[in-house]
């Protein structure tokens, strides 16, 4: 019999086919195109203590092969999205992730405290947004940083821990190592790439941020190389994304060493991308007469 499911600290997702941070808000703008009962895991749009606003318009603009993005962590604040969003994906046979953000260590503990007592299955705490000036990034581009966040985020969840690292750093397996050296009990990567855009018949910012996070398939290659790298690096079960639109991409990340994926970007042109995924990643293993798909991660060496 084919197996397709997947295991990270001790959860098990059906298939290894998650939805990326942001992309995908809680699920219900995609309900109605993707049946979520067929996915790995949902993961949310980063949650924090109190409503954030994001940043100032215009904050999206396309860029070749993806896009580049400042929305700043826009979101409702914990208290609406427990009464709002957890019960929402209550009803479907899918693992809950939750993003959580913050400004400061406090920020953070404070989510994490008030989701101990909610339906998830896994946290992942965004140290890496390149688009808010405090917390998010400025926490994950500093190995002790990622470590003391690590270990307080830790000290307080009832949840298993995921950390979601950025690629904007001299060596992400430096970062990965403080992340396991705190505590954690897996680890996502790839955040976007700190991108610019110029407005050149309006001689301006393509964004009101002037930078944003590059994401989609230009940035894929980079993502595969970083997930390979922090594979051989430390422990942790990796979960893999950037660039993801197909199964042939998703298998990619596999065979470098990500347990699990994210489906993020792709989203955005074809709603029903993480669906197609789960169907193609089943029919690579019927033809390829491989029966568990734990057997592909990280076979390539
Ligand atoms: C519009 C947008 C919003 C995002 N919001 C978040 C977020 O709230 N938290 C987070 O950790 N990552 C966020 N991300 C990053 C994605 O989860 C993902 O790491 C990145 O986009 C790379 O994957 P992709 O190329 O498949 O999009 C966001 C990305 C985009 C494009």
């Amino acid at each position: 019999m084919l197996n397709t499911s997947v295991e990270i600290a001790g959860v098990q997702f059906k298939n290894p086919v998650m939805t990326a941070s942001g992309t995908f808000g809680s699920g219900s703008e995609y309900s109605e195109f993707v049946d979520l009962n067929t996915l790995g895991a949902v993961v949310t749009k980063g949650v924090a203590n109190v409503p954030w606003a994001g940043n100032p318009t215009p904050r999206i603009a396309e860029t070749y092969g993806g896009m580049i993005n400042a929305i700043g962590l826009q979101n409702p604040g914990m208290e609406t999205f427990c009464k709002r969003d957890i019960p929402f994906l209550k009803q479907f046979s899918t693992k809950i992730i939750v993003n959580v953000c913050g400004k400061t260590t406090e920020d953070y503990c404070q989510v994490v405290e008030r989701l101990a007592e909610e339906p998830v299955d896994l946290l992942e705490i965004n140290i890496s947004c390149p688009n808010v000036k405090e917390g998010g990034i400025a926490f994950g581009q500093d190995p002790k940083a990622v470590e003391q966040i690590t270990r307080e985020v830790k000290k307080r969840a009832k949840q298993p821990i995921i950390m979601k690292l950025s690629p904007n750093v001299t060596d992400i397996t430096v970062m990965a190592k403080a992340a396991e050296a705190g505590g954690a009990d897996a680890l996502s990567l790839i955040n976007t790439l700190t991108g610019m855009k110029i407005n050149v018949q309006k001689r301006c910012f393509a964004l009101a941020n002037k930078t944003g996070g590059l994401s989609g398939p230009a940035i894929k290659p980079v993502a595969v190389r970083m997930v390979y790298q922090v594979a051989n690096a430390v422990k942790l079960p990796i979960i893999g994304m950037g660039g993801i639109a197909t199964a042939e991409d998703a298998l990619e990340f596999i065979l470098a060493g990500a347990t699990a994926i994210s489906v993020g970007t792709a989203n955005f042109n074809n709603p029903t991308a993480t669906a197609e995924i789960v169907k193609g990643i089943e029919e690579y293993l019927i033809e390829n007469k491989i029966d568990d798909i734990r057997e592909l991660i990280g076979a390539v060496k």
